[in-house]
């Protein structure tokens, strides 16, 4: 009996131990694995802003018992929507785990608009409320402007009208501004001519009024071109009419070239117009050949620079026939052109540049050239022959200022 229970007790005895053996065993597994468990904390589903400076390793929030293996690099955040970023760990048994990581990319900020906050315009003139008008998005697209409210461009009045501009994400940015229609302004009365503004006044040397106006000089009322005095680049001849050989002249030009020459025609003399009014571009083209071929001061000896020839306001003209040689030295000695030195003040025509006073005038002897001036003015500088220059008679110089 005695036996038996001490068989038990021991048998008892060693399946306690054995059982604290097997128990102290899975403690100390437990707490072995326990103690290099990797820890990788990381938050997911992220929403970063657009452009945002953002790094894969950035969400980490916990790593025990463990290497990251990717390196840190910068995520382009560009583009909107989701990116799945990947990162590699290992734990301190060499193993290697992969962790995914959801970046939303997002765009949270309003675009912004540049603009005025005032516009006005009168009413009946429609202008563009998005001229100048522009929107920029930290998305870096193109966003569109578009204007919300309700106007009338022929209504005066005042309207509080807002920009509206929106981001592929949503973001709405309005801007008030006002569109101010004011009262229509009278017209101002159109002149037939141009207006008479006086730019600038001046006395000559020998006691001449001179007035300049739009650009034009007038000495004692008669529009003076040398190369002193030019005539704006734009000017075309009052009162134009095609005259003879289909040049353009003003038109009491015109009648005093025709008057001439039908005086001339019951001499038994066919005269005609070689050239009348050229325009500022047809001179540049004459006066730069010239100057291209044979030098400037050749150039300027015989050709007007442009906008500042007499043929650019339809008062000059270069009259021929009656002889050969037009517009050449040998032209002087033909009957036609001895013909006008003679005749030409009786309709109001003067030789513009005559013989021997290329210091007056600035250039050479043209005897084909002739300039209107009316018959009181003409008498008075034909001089019995002996003509006298505008610039002499007026008091005036003819050079370029360069
Ligand atoms: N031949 C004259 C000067 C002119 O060109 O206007
Ligand atoms: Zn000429």
């Amino acid at each position: 009996m005695k036996k038996k229970r001490r068989r038990i007790r021991k048998e008892f005895i060693i399946t306690v131990i054995s059982a604290l053996v097997i128990i102290g065993l899975i403690v100390g597994l437990i707490i072995y694995f326990n103690k290099d468990q990797l820890v990788f904390n990381y938050t997911d589903n992220n929403e970063v802003n657009i452009f945002d400076e953002v790094y894969n390793t950035d969400f980490i929030t916990k790593i025990e018992n463990g290497n990251i293996l990717t390196e840190k690099e910068r995520i382009d955040t560009s583009l909107l929507g989701t990116i799945e970023v990947k990162l590699r760990v290992e734990d301190n048994h060499k193993k290697e785990h992969e962790y995914k990581i959801t970046i939303i990319v997002v765009d949270k900020e309003d675009p912004v608009i540049t603009y005025e906050k005032e516009i006005s315009t009168e009413a009946g003139t429609k202008i563009d409320l998005l001229k100048g008008v522009s929107a920029t998005d930290n998305s870096k697209e193109d966003i569109e402007v578009t204007v919300e409210g309700e106007y009338d461009f022929n209504k005066e009045g005042e309207y509080k009208l807002f920009y509206v501009a929106k981001d592929s994400s949503g973001n709405v940015k309005k801007e008030e501004f006002t569109l101010k229609v004011t009262k229509k302004k009278e017209e101002p009365k159109k002149e037939t001519t141009p207006t008479n503004q006086v730019d600038k006044t001046f006395t000559t040397s020998k006691g001449f009024k001179g007035e300049v106006k739009n650009g034009i000089t007038y000495i004692d009322g008669f529009m003076i071109v040398n190369k002193t005095y030019s005539v704006p680049k734009s000017m075309y001849p009052f009162d134009p009419v095609k005259c003879n050989n289909n040049q353009v002249l003003n038109s009491t030009t015109c009648n005093a070239a025709k008057q001439m020459m039908a005086a001339a025609k019951e001499d038994g003399i066919n005269l005609y117009i070689a050239s009348g009014f050229r325009s500022y571009a047809t001179q540049n083209s004459l006066w730069t050949g010239r100057k291209n071929s044979n030098g400037i001061e050749f150039a300027d000896s015989g050709t007007a620079r442009p906008g500042h020839s007499e043929h650019h306001t339809g008062l000059g003209f270069d009259m021929c026939g009656g002889g050969d040689g037009c517009i050449t030295s040998a032209y002087a000695n033909t009957p036609g052109a001895k013909w006008m030195a003679k005749n030409a003040y009786k309709f109001g025509l003067i030789l513009r540049y005559p013989n021997g006073k290329t210091n007056e005038t600035g250039y050479k002897y043209e005897s084909w050239h002739f300039r209107y001036v009316g018959k009181e003015l003409a008498e008075k500088l034909y001089n019995n022959g002996d003509w006298i220059t505008l610039e002499n008679y007026f008091g005036i110089t003819s050079k370029y200022s360069d």
